[in-house]
């Protein structure tokens, strides 16, 4: 949202103000005004008029200008209502130099999860990448991988959900009869070794999704599900990405908060990981986000493999 237009819509919050007044603040002629309230009406600004000026009556449900009103992280954000992959869209983004930007959808309809699968991505659900060129080397780059597990776990948490995050990506809501998953995490990247050129931390959560509508392989369940009744999605995205905005520029502190809303630690897990599968008790995770298990025949660190809690 261009600056002018966010200081239109933060003068209507503190409304009403009329045309005239609002043009003498900002300094811009009263069609401008007018020009800048239609806009925000066309994408769901409900903004009323009457003798006194005009006022911002409710903000739209989700968007781009919707998740960017209010928003304290330095992104911008590029909404679809239906898309193939958010993924996809930010990878070309980022081979024509973009930097700082979300990709925010709806619908996608062909979404894509790790090892390739299928990720199933139903309208009502916040399927979103964040684009961005960290100062680091490619080793360092799992981190953000975490980085984004922590922040949308806090995020669920704030909303009411008692989320928590199996190793190395999956966050899940943990009940009587087993861990149903929330949230999937796709990182892809590119650069040279000593330095990454950019990075795309995919985020799916199911939100307001009912899970009978989600493949039941992946044992799935939703926000809206575990609260039993919608989420606001703006403010849920506003949330996540405020954290993991914080967490990405302190990439050292992301493993200890990780280990606080880890639910693999202290657990017996078999990991299939490139070299075999490796079976043991889950002891610890290391920098940028290796799983250190306790095997019977010494420890072993995995960078990377498919988790399964015991
Ligand atoms: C997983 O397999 O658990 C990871 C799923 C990642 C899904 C998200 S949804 C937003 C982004 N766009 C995609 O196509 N995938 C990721």
């Amino acid at each position: 949202m261009n600056e002018t237009r966010h200081r239109v819509l933060d003068a209507l919050a503190d409304g009403p103000v009329s045309g005239p007044e609002l043009a003498d603040e900002l300094d811009i002629s009263r069609s401008a005004v007018w020009k800048h309230v239609e806009a925000l009406r066309e994408e769901g600004f409900e903004i009323g008029s009457g003798d006194a000026g005009y006022a911002l009556d409710s903000v739209p449900e989700f968007g781009a200008s919707a998740v960017e009103y209010g928003l304290d992280a330095p992104f911008s954000v590029e909404y679809h209502d239906s898309i193939p992959s958010t993924n996809a869209r930010a990878r070309d983004l980022a081979a024509d130099g973009a930097s700082g930007t979300v990709v925010l959808a709806d619908e996608q309809t062909g979404g894509r999860g790790r090892l390739d699968r299928d990720w199933s991505s139903p309208s009502g659900g916040v399927w979103l990448s964040v684009l961005f060129r960290p100062d680091v080397p490619m080793a360092h780059a799992p981190v953000f991988t975490l980085a984004a597990a922590v922040a949308v776990t806090r995020a669920a948490r704030e909303a009411g959900v008692e989320a928590s995050i199996k190793w190395p990506n999956d966050v899940l809501v943990r009940h009587g009869d087993g861990e149903r998953k929330l949230v999937g995490i796709l990182t892809e990247m590119e650069g040279e070794a000593d330095r990454v050129s950019w990075v795309v931390v995919g985020i799916g959560v199911n939100a307001n999704v009912d899970p009978a509508d989600l493949p039941d392989e992946a044992d799935p369940t939703s926000l809206s599900a575990e609260r039993g009744e919608p989420v606001d999605r703006r403010l849920f995205t506003q949330r996540l990405l405020e954290e993991f905005d914080a967490l990405r520029q302190d990439p050292a502190d992301v493993v200890e908060a990780w280990r606080e809303y880890a639910t693999t630690l202290g657990q017996r897990v078999r990991v299939e990981t490139p070299g075999g599968t490796i079976e043991g008790e889950a002891v610890d995770i290391q920098f940028p986000g290796a799983l250190v298990i306790e095997t019977e025949s010494g420890t072993e660190i995995v960078s990377a493999g498919d988790c399964e809690h015991l």
